[in-house]
């Protein structure tokens, strides 16, 4: 038999969800890892079911989108959990969509000046708060599973943020003092899977909309293609998910990539 790590816990939720719907969320909750993401990977190719989720107190690899890396000290929640949606790989540029919603959709209850930002960033008074990083293993027509990688700052405490991210990011400290881990955790998941059905049709219409009413319209952004910045306004969010930006070399899609913002 296998030993377990001194830093493994193996828990278990089972709560209801209304009077009829009952989840389970198999947690693996860790100390410190390198990445949520890069653990759960692991267990998705050994087979875990979908709904398993891992969680660190701290993470020494944290890894963002494009290649960077998300500062992850103690004191902040670094979660991903294990999805796999009867999804084509041509549906998944609307996952960053419904899974950002979905977050945002349960920290707006708290409060706060939340807005969003494409594809999947959750901005709490115009800084980043939150990100979702989401890595797929496809084959052909399948999307065998998918890995969502969920930061959210919390608190920041006694360590210092680097100077780069001091005017770019914000915690949720800012709104309220305490937060449970846990109690956060069975939100995100019940919000998770109440939304995160809504890639097709109906449903899709619907989050595309939600997620547009909390998104910024009005201001410039920058668009980095290859070595250069267009700049422009977000018009829409295409049926696909991804962005129509207005420049001034006309109206351009942006399937991938970073939107760039003064703040
Ligand atoms: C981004 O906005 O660039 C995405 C950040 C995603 C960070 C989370 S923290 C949990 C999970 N594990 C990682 O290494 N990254 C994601």
């Amino acid at each position: 038999m296998k030993a377990i790590p001194d830093n493994f816990q193996l828990l278990t939720f089972n709560f209801q969800l209304s009077t009829f719907n009952l989840i389970n969320m198999i947690i693996h909750r860790y100390k410190s890892v390198t990445s949520t993401n890069d653990v759960l990977k692991g267990m998705a190719e050994k087979g875990a079911p979908e709904w398993t989720a891992v969680v660190a107190e701290q993470q020494t690899g944290g890894r963002g989108r494009e290649g960077r890396s998300w500062y992850s000290p103690p004191g902040s929640l670094y979660l991903s959990v294990l999805l796999k949606p009867a999804i084509l790989p041509m549906e998944l540029q609307r996952m960053p969509v419904i899974v950002s919603y979905a977050l945002a959709e349960f920290l707006m209850q708290e409060g706060g000046d939340f807005s969003l930002k494409w594809p999947n960033d959750i901005l709490l008074n115009r800084r980043k708060v939150a990100g979702v990083l989401l890595e797929a293993r496809t084959q052909g027509e399948d999307v065998h599973y998918i890995v969502a990688g969920i930061g959210i700052n919390i608190s920041f405490g006694q360590n210092s943020l680097p100077a780069d991210l001091r005017d770019r990011v914000a915690a949720l400290e800012e709104i309220i003092g305490d937060w449970s881990i846990d109690s956060m955790l069975k939100r995100i998941h019940s919000s998770l899977k109440i939304h995160y059905c809504s890639f097709r049709d109906e449903a899709w219409e619907n989050i595309r909309e939600k997620w547009s009413s909390y998104a910024d319209w009005n201001t410039l952004v920058f668009f980095r293609k290859g070595s250069r910045e267009v700049a422009g306004y977000p018009q829409s969010l295409s049926d696909d998910g991804s962005l129509i930006l207005r420049t001034s070399e006309g109206v351009i899609v942006v399937h991938s990539g970073d939107i760039i913002t003064g703040y």
